[in-house]
């Protein structure tokens, strides 16, 4: 079966039609069809397939033509999928927006998730996109100087800001967040990740996250007065890594599903609802060995 792939024109991302992936997944989504996704996935980045009546076994079943489930730290899945998180907000909720900031999915594990699948339940008639920012295109067109000043760099990355006791979602915050977020000490956990990565599947050299789960650059905070010099380099980075013209605003419809690849797009959420429900649920696409292998 051909599928239909459409370019958003912005700076990645595409609309995938002629697929009905509930059926697919009730007689398991032949090979060649995951092939022709897997390869538009890797080529746009973010894939969007609409108007998917899609049950929680059928997202988890799409996910697992794609890799293991990730490791999922830090939230309670549903009742009965261990691997999906329900992304909630309710039309009255006055917590700080979830996932609002910049990030690749979960970049301070040892193996972060290849990808992420998030499928729209509830969504508001205004407001709630979603904006990926392509890092392979932004590391192709960064100027020579800033590019000197990563070359070779290699971040540290934890999950304190958000998740850890005194972080956003810690103690302290909002006690009417609808989402059901676990902070713990493991938060404080450090993991360093080259700020230049290949990617493992297209061979393409990519930017690998950003400064909120980046806190610092090895080598560079040893030294008081350095600590100053790595936040420069990476708030510059950060203006560089999101500009505009490296994005792709991705409009949701309720029963669409989206894929993105972490390893090469930033994404974050966005607001503008306020007065709506909105519910998404996502699982991860673990690291997967098998396409590092060859
Ligand atoms: C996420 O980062 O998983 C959520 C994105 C969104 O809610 O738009």
């Amino acid at each position: 079966m051909g599928i239909d792939v459409v370019p958003s024109g912005q700076a990645c991302g595409a609309t995938v039609r002629g697929l009905d992936l509930h059926d697919m997944a009730q007689c398991g989504l032949d090979d060649a069809t995951v092939r022709e996704i897997r390869s538009a996935w890797l080529e746009h980045k973010v894939l969007a397939f609409p108007d998917q009546d899609l049950s929680d076994d059928d997202l988890e079943a799409f996910t697992l033509r794609f890799g293991p489930f990730g490791d999922d730290p830090f939230f309670a899945s549903i009742e009965g999928h261990p691997h999906i998180a329900a992304i909630r907000r309710t039309a009255n909720e006055t917590s700080s927006l979830f996932a609002e900031n910049w990030h690749a999915d979960w970049s301070f594990q040892e193996f972060p998730p290849d990808g992420t699948c998030l499928y729209a339940k509830t969504i508001p008639p205004v407001g709630g996109d979603t904006l990926f920012s392509n890092q392979q295109a932004a590391l192709e067109a960064m100027p020579a100087d800033l590019r000197s000043r990563i070359e070779g760099r290699v971040a540290i990355h934890s999950a304190r800001g958000g998740y850890a006791p005194d972080g956003t979602y810690g103690d302290d915050d909002d006690s009417d967040r609808s989402m059901q977020i676990r902070p713990s000490a493991d938060a404080y956990a450090t993991q360093l990740h080259p700020l230049v990565r290949i990617h493992p599947e297209t061979g393409a050299e990519t930017l690998y996250s950003v400064l909120g789960y980046i806190i610092g650059i090895d080598g560079m905070n040893d030294d008081p007065d350095d600590v100053d010099e790595a936040r420069t380099l990476l708030t510059d980075l950060y203006h560089w890594q999101t500009r505009e013209e490296f994005q792709y605003r991705h409009v949701w419809e309720p029963e669409m599903l989206v894929m993105w690849d972490n390893r090469c797009v930033l994404h974050r959420a966005t607001g503008g609802y306020e007065g709506h429900e909105r519910l998404l649920h996502r699982t991860t696409i673990g690291y997967n060995a098998d396409v590092r292998t060859g």
